[in-house]
């Protein structure tokens, strides 16, 4: 029979879904963020109107209590920060699926009768509590609350294939007798530590591969629990979740060239950025250029690609280089921003940054929209980029960047790269464009020399 309530649940699915296809471009992601939104405002509204609550007194404390701390964080989190909250975001969704498949076996555990129902609620408490401990990992390795290195030992891999074997088997054991709990709490344990021992070899500069799984492990983890509560647009809204979370995933691999085994497996990443580490040489051997000397060169350019990278977010620098991008245009030279897959520390992360800074949409532009506009033109302007642009990528068989496809910045006819130092980075690889003989090395931070670039091309 078709309900009012069934019917809001479909509207809610199809809010998500269309949602989820606006976000798909930059034009239409506050759209289809929206909609979403929606979505689930029904979902929770009609969700609450429906199950016949008896006292609505917690769930208010609880909607103000979230509510207010969700707004607070979302408000002051610093962009290069946003990793470890979107970890933290996952780690309690799981947290919750986990909380509410163990509180319905709790109340109503005498329905959980089916083979199906107690390995959906295993499930759900399984993932649910994995997803909240790599989540809490993952948060402290980017927080620097613990080493972001990998942290391997001896038989790591063996040790979590054991306990996944041991969970799997209690499972059995409990669709055979429901009522035995205590093989839930010893899951539940298990689970954490397998949160723990999956997530510490993995270097912390991966991080952001790790959370885009652990997203969508946090989405399967409510599915689950939609299948224990009997409820749809749980289910629905857990597996869209947990499929784009691993859409995702397997987009940030290919961009990185690496496969996601590499990433769960291969302990490969340093200690968050890389950057500042190993640096390969003093600056003195490398001509340094001053804004004045960029200056006299953007002056006879009349085409300019600017190519943002994780240093630009550091830095904050978006606001400024917009500044700049309008400055350049009202000179009558044509600015292009050439975006990276993996620029950044996170998907999108540029074009969230240059969002910000109000930079229109139509001026970004993807690596393949873009990368054979190079060879014609005047200026390559890298702000905080690095692996993206290095070269090595190419034909370095050992490097980590090896087929990595990156930006053929090396083929405008000037390169200008603003970066502090000489340091490698987040791969860890030199970079052979910095002593390149039409390279211009601005060394500093970005956001003061894109400044001082403002000042010396106004004064042309
Ligand atoms: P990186 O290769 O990490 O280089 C960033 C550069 O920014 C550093 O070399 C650093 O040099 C410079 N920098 C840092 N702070 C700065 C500041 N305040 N002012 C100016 N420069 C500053 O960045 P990228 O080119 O964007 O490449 C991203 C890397 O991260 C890729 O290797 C990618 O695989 C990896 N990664 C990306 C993602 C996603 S999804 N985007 C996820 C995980 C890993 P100095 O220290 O000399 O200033």
């Amino acid at each position: 029979m078709i309900t009012i309530t069934g019917l809001s649940y479909l509207l809610a699915a199809i809010l998500f879904i269309v949602g989820l296809k606006n976000l798909g471009s930059p034009k239409t992601a506050r759209k289809g963020n929206a909609m979403a939104m929606l979505g689930m405002l029904i979902a929770i509204v009609v969700t609450l109107l429906d199950r016949n609550i008896l006292d609505f007194i917690y769930i208010v404390i609880g909607l103000i209590v979230g509510s207010a701390i969700g707004a607070y964080v979302a408000r002051t989190v610093e962009m290069t920060a946003m990793p470890q909250m979107v970890a933290l975001f996952n780690g309690f969704g799981g947290l919750a699926s986990t909380l509410v498949a163990y509180s319905e076996y709790i109340h109503h555990g005498q329905h959980i009768t089916g083979p199906d129902i107690s390995i959906t609620l295993v499930l759900s408490l399984l993932i649910g509590t994995v997803t909240f401990f790599g989540s809490l990992i993952a948060f402290a390795k980017l927080q620097g609350l613990m080493r972001g290195a990998p942290i391997v030992f001896k038989g790591q891999t063996l040790v979590n294939g054991l306990i996944l074997g041991i969970v799997i088997v209690l499972a059995v054991f409990f669709a055979l007798d429901t009522t035995r709990i205590e093989l839930l709490l010893i899951i539940i344990a298990l689970s954490a530590i397998l949160g723990v021992t999956s997530v510490i070899p993995i270097g912390g500069a991966d991080m952001p591969v790790v959370i885009a799984l652990l997203n969508s492990y946090s989405g399967l983890a409510a599915a689950a629990t939609g299948f224990v509560l009997y409820n749809n647009i749980l289910i629905i809204a857990g597996a869209l979740v947990g499929a784009s979370g691993i859409i995702l995933t397997q987009i940030m691999c290919k961009a990185m060239n690496r496969s996601l085994t590499n990433v769960l497996f291969g302990a490969v990443g340093t200690d968050d950025s890389g950057a500042g580490q190993a640096v390969t040489g003093p600056k003195s051997n490398v001509p340094q250029y001053s804004a004045e000397d960029a200056a006299m060169i953007f002056d006879a350019a009349e085409s300019v690609i600017i190519v943002p990278g994780y240093g630009l977010a550091v830095a904050q620098a978006q606001h400024v280089l917009y500044e700049f991008t309008q400055l350049l245009q009202e000179k009558g030279i044509e600015v292009r921003f050439a975006i990276h897959p993996v620029a950044g520390r996170m998907p999108g992360h540029m074009n969230v940054l240059l969002a910000e800074a109000d930079v229109p949409y139509d001026l970004l532009l993807e690596m393949d929209e873009i990368n054979e506009d190079f060879k014609n033109t005047d200026v390559a302007l890298v702000i905080g980029a690095n692996d993206v642009i290095n070269p090595a990528a190419r034909y370095k068989k050992n490097s980590p960047l090896y087929g990595m496809p990156i930006l053929n910045v090396d083929q405008a006819r000037t390169v200008m790269i603003v970066k502090r130092s000489l340091s490698p980075g987040f791969a860890g690889e030199d970079n052979e464009l910095f002593y390149d003989q039409k390279t211009m090395m601005l060394f500093g931070d970005a956001k003061k020399m894109v400044s001082e670039l403002i000042k010396e091309v106004k004064e042309l």
